[in-house]
């Protein structure tokens, strides 16, 4: 598959219930971190790594992700009135005109796997991008994606983002094996999902970010539902393994873990400490917080 990626998919249809009550009504892509929610920082690392279509897989009620990324004519119209050229930049800069934006529905929750098998229609069989909006990925250089889509070029290999996560966390995640690891890429072995810590085969934890094969979708379709009765896209990757190499890549940059309530509030502190405006401000709140 040494081929560019250009279609990214956004699993969005998850219940979001570590965020209740504020995800009754509010998906948690679109909880914001300073003034961009989740989703839009996913999107912009997309289409830097050069995606130009965007899947999104949503449910029924998630109807502001689709709202968000539509054009809002009237708030367009009052700011261009206003002379607001810049705010009405921003809201324009939403979506470069070149993207695509495709919305599919997840009619259930069935799981990440289902998630990912729901865009086939879309992806069909070329190397995709998956990523998991709330694992929020900061780099100060390339964004973790690109440099995924860079490797998965170069090496015609799936890849698969991973950070060394402390051995008592890895019932948290899926952990990977790996043969012939140098520089920051070796090829997995094994995938298993949320071992306990004296059963994990090493604490490279895979996080939200996903190179893949299109062949993929044929094998989510012979996916039996595993852990949680959900159909697990680690299952799917684990029979991605038996036919093709598939990497695993320890990205340059830090990740937040946005899906929980602490990781959130890590990166709206560290996105405060690095905004223009906010920076000062936010130092000194900081401080005298601290010292009360
Ligand atoms: P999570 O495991 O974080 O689940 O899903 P969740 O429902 O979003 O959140 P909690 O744990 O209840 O708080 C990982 C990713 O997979 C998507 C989610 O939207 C999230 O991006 N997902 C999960 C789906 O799109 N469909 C599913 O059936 C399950």
């Amino acid at each position: 598959m040494s081929q560019r990626i250009r279609k990214a998919v956004f699993p969005v249809a998850g219940l979001g219930t570590r965020f209740l009550p504020a995800t009754k009504t509010v998906p948690k892509e679109m909880l914001p971190v300073v003034d961009k929610p989740l989703i839009q920082y996913a999107v912009d690392e997309a289409i830097e790594a050069g995606c130009d279509t965007l899947v999104f897989v949503t449910n029924r009620y998630k109807h502001s992700v689709a709202d968000y990324f539509d054009k809002a004519y009237e708030l367009e119209q009052k700011l261009e009135k206003a002379g607001k050229s810049e705010l009405l930049a921003v809201i324009r800069d939403v979506l470069p005109r070149h993207v695509r934006a495709v919305f599919v529905t997840q009619a259930e929750a069935l799981g990440l796997g289902h998630a990912v098998l729901c865009a086939q229609p879309v992806v069909g069989d070329e190397p995709f991008a998956v990523l998991l909006p709330d694992d929020l990925i900061w780099n100060k250089g390339p964004g973790a994606l690109r440099q995924m889509a860079d490797l998965a070029e170069k090496e015609s290999a799936s890849v698969i983002a991973v950070q060394d996560v402390p051995q008592e966390q890895t019932g948290s995640y899926g952990i990977v094996a790996t043969r012939d690891f140098s520089g920051r890429h070796g090829e997995i072995t094994a995938i298993v999902e949320k071992p306990r810590p004296e059963a994990a085969p090493s604490n490279l934890a895979v996080v939200g970010r996903y190179v893949l094969s299109g062949r993929i979708f044929e094998l989510l379709k012979r996916t039996k539902p595993g852990a949680g009765g959900e159909i697990q896209l680690t299952d799917g990757i684990a029979a991605l393994m038996a036919e093709e190499r598939v990497l695993a890549y320890r990205f340059q940059g830090r990740r937040f873990d946005c899906g929980s309530r602490i990781g959130l509030v890590e990166a709206t502190i560290e996105f405060a400490l690095d905004h223009e405006d906010l920076a000062e401000p936010a130092r000194e709140y900081m401080r005298a917080a601290l010292a009360r």
